[in-house]
């Protein structure tokens, strides 16, 4: 995982795996089944070193031999929050490193005259202070979706809180860090710009189209 200059709260994996996977999914000619199997794969690998730095504590366990002390990771149960549609296609791919983690979910489009975004749904589990928050969607473009979401978690208690996406926008990722600097944005990518229609370049197209074969 690297910083980037400019950007300081950005980590851009850069994992071999992931950064394969990704010119997989960037390429146009990646079926729909191929391209959910990479942001699945992708995710997985992201969250891994997404929760490089959960606390651990130490616990007692019995092996077939004798009484030893281990550790397991602390406090309440991490909570994946992807926003809808395209956030949807990271949460399997996390759950299976972390099987107890809860899931909450943020209704959100974005607006194709206006690129701001619409929210029609929001569910998160209760006692979100004491909670650590991943906040799921492979596309940071304008990070309007993105304050949003983040925005609404905060005014539900959230106070740790993740971003993790696959391909961010310049644009985007200093909207989110303006907005809410303690949020720490990870991701596979750093592209070079938004094109007129607030798509990221040369990004991957889509997302939720290209995930779900709506187009
Ligand atoms: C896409 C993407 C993000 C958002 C990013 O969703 O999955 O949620 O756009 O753009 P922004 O950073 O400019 O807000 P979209 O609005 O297409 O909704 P969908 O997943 O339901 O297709
Ligand atoms: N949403 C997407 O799915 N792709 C983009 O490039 C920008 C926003």
């Amino acid at each position: 995982m690297h910083t980037t200059p400019g950007f300081p709260t950005l980590r851009i994996v850069d994992h071999p795996l992931v950064q394969h996977k990704l010119t997989l999914l960037r390429d146009r000619t990646t079926p729909t089944k191929i391209f959910k199997e990479l942001v699945d794969e992708i995710a997985t690998l992201m969250a891994y070193e997404a929760t490089g730095d959960l606390a651990l504590e130490p616990v007692p366990v019995e092996t077939p031999l004798e009484s030893t002390m281990g550790r397991r990771v602390m406090g309440k149960k991490l909570t994946l929050v992807p926003i809808l549609r395209a956030g949807l296609g990271m949460v399997e791919g996390i759950c299976r490193l972390v099987p107890s983690a809860r899931v909450g979910h943020i209704g959100l489009y974005r607006d194709h005259e206006t690129l701001r975004p619409v929210d029609y749904y929001f569910k998160v589990p209760a006692d979100a202070t004491e909670r650590d928050f991943f906040v799921l969607d492979p596309m940071l473009a304008t990070g309007g979706s993105a304050v949003a979401a983040v925005t609404s978690l905060k005014r539900a208690g959230a106070q740790r809180i993740r971003f993790l996406c696959l391909v961010a926008a310049p644009e985007g990722v200093q909207h989110l860090a303006k907005a809410h600097p303690d949020v720490v944005v990870l991701c596979a990518a750093l592209d070079r710009e938004l094109n007129g229609s607030g798509y990221i370049l040369p990004g991957l197209g889509d997302a939720g189209d290209r995930l779900f074969g709506t187009r």
